[in-house]
């Protein structure tokens, strides 16, 4: 059985579609959050899942939070830990002790887009295709191995709120396989690539 700590920083619809698909071999052990008011903390308490938040604006620094969260992450031994729309910037110290067992999901196709607004400037760029991409964090912002890519199109009359549910029906269905594949010991680390195996055969998905 492999330990979960999912945390997040407001809906967390993510959160609850990697919860709700019953992952063979995984135990979500706590949803954790910066923020008390995360809707998602309320979803997952109501599910039975512990539920924990330290408000980052009570820290000192980015650096005083990062480890008080790591310690309060770290009392569930967790195997693996998912940022699903968990809105800090993490400390290389944070990145660097949870390394390879780190991962996040960015509404882009990295490397386009690192930051945030990605769908606003996705449309302004005039990209015909957009998407999401869960990778493993490494120091670098939105910068570590790709895991798996979803691209959806991008219409002429898009906004950046219907492009973002657009992405965000991929997101739903990606995630959930991403934290099976790495549950099953499925992926591999090779630089910067991540190599699954046994290989899927669409690795990438265009979804309208
Ligand atoms: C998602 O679009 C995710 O890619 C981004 O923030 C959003 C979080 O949504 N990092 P939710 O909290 O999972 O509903």
């Amino acid at each position: 059985m492999k330990n979960i700590v999912i945390l997040i920083s407001g809906r967390g619809s993510n959160m609850q579609a990697i919860v709700d698909a019953q992952i063979p071999n995984v135990r979500i052990a706590a949803v954790l959050s910066n923020n008390e008011h995360a809707a998602g903390l309320a979803w997952a308490a109501q599910r039975g899942i512990a539920t924990d938040s330290l408000n980052h604006k009570q820290f000192a620094d980015r650096s005083a939070f990062d480890r008080a969260m790591m310690e309060k992450i770290d009392a569930y031994q967790p195997d693996l830990i998912v940022l699903a729309g968990f809105m800090r910037i993490l400390t290389p110290e944070f990145c660097r002790h949870y390394e390879g067992s780190l991962i996040n999901i960015h509404p882009s196709l990295l490397p386009a887009f690192t930051g945030l607004h990605t769908h606003e400037r996705a449309i302004e760029a005039g990209c015909r295709i957009a998407g999401c991409t869960i990778h493993f964090v490494t120091p670098e912002l939105d910068c570590g191995p790709i895991i798996t890519q979803g691209a959806v199109p991008v219409f002429d009359d898009d906004t950046a709120d219907t492009l973002a549910a657009r992405v965000l029906k991929v997101e739903h269905q990606l995630f959930p396989q991403a934290v099976a594949d790495f549950a099953a010991g499925r992926l591999n680390i090779n630089g910067n690539r991540v190599i699954r195996t046994p290989s899927a055969h669409i690795e990438s998905q265009l979804l309208a």
